[in-house]
């Protein structure tokens, strides 16, 4: 099972990720956990892109596009472990909702492998930006709106659940669990 946490920068995507990661495990699941951008060589150049100044012109956006590509074909063996549930934070569903144009996005990512489940973490743009430590350039009001429209639309493609992610960390973790526990075979009304 492949498991992708999608959502605007500042949902509590890390957080919620441990939080299902140790759940699993109490309920006798082999769990990994993966990150997208990794820490590939790739992974490393795409974290300082992210922090030039002009990093949400056109002509940066399209070089994002092609690092982020590049950097998950590197993770790509591990997706498949028919052993493990593996949990990602961010997947290319993530280049479909900051980079463009979707057609070109969709294409250079043809080989990166469809997520069984999505779980997109919705949160309102302002409590995104005011959480934020706003290092990198996306993380500005007008920026993120735009993703967070495009998530909401290409979402629709993919198995998905929306979770409100703007309550607690507790509220959010027990929507969470509700969401995955019918894959996993365990009753979703014996979540608190
Ligand atoms: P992330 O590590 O989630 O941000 P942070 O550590 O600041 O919470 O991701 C870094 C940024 O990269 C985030 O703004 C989203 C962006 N991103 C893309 O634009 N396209 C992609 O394909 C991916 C995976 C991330």
């Amino acid at each position: 099972m492949y498991i992708v946490f999608e959502g605007i920068d500042g949902a509590g995507k890390s957080t919620q990720i441990r939080l299902l990661k140790e759940w699993l495990e109490a309920n006798g699941f082999r769990v990994e956990t993966l990150v997208e951008p990794t820490d590939s060589e790739v992974g490393k150049l795409i974290r300082k892109i992210l922090q030039r100044p002009d990093a949400t012109t056109d002509r940066i956006q399209k070089t994002l596009g092609l690092l982020f590509a590049a950097d998950r074909m590197l993770i790509m063996d591990k997706l498949s472990d028919e052993k493990k549930v593996i949990i990602s934070d961010r997947s290319f569903i993530s280049s479909l909702a900051y980079q463009e144009p979707a057609s070109w996005i969709r294409e250079i990512n043809k080989y990166a492998k469809v997520p069984d489940l999505v779980l997109l973490l919705d949160l309102d743009v302002k409590t995104s930006v005011n959480r934020s430590n706003q290092e990198d350039e996306f993380e500005n009001e007008e920026f993120l709106t735009n993703v967070k429209v495009n998530y909401l639309e290409i979402i629709k493609d993919f198995n998905h659940k929306i979770i409100d992610a703007n309550g607690g960390i507790n509220k959010v973790s027990s929507d969470i669990k509700k969401a995955v526990a019918p894959y996993m075979g365990i009753c979703p009304d014996c979540i608190r």
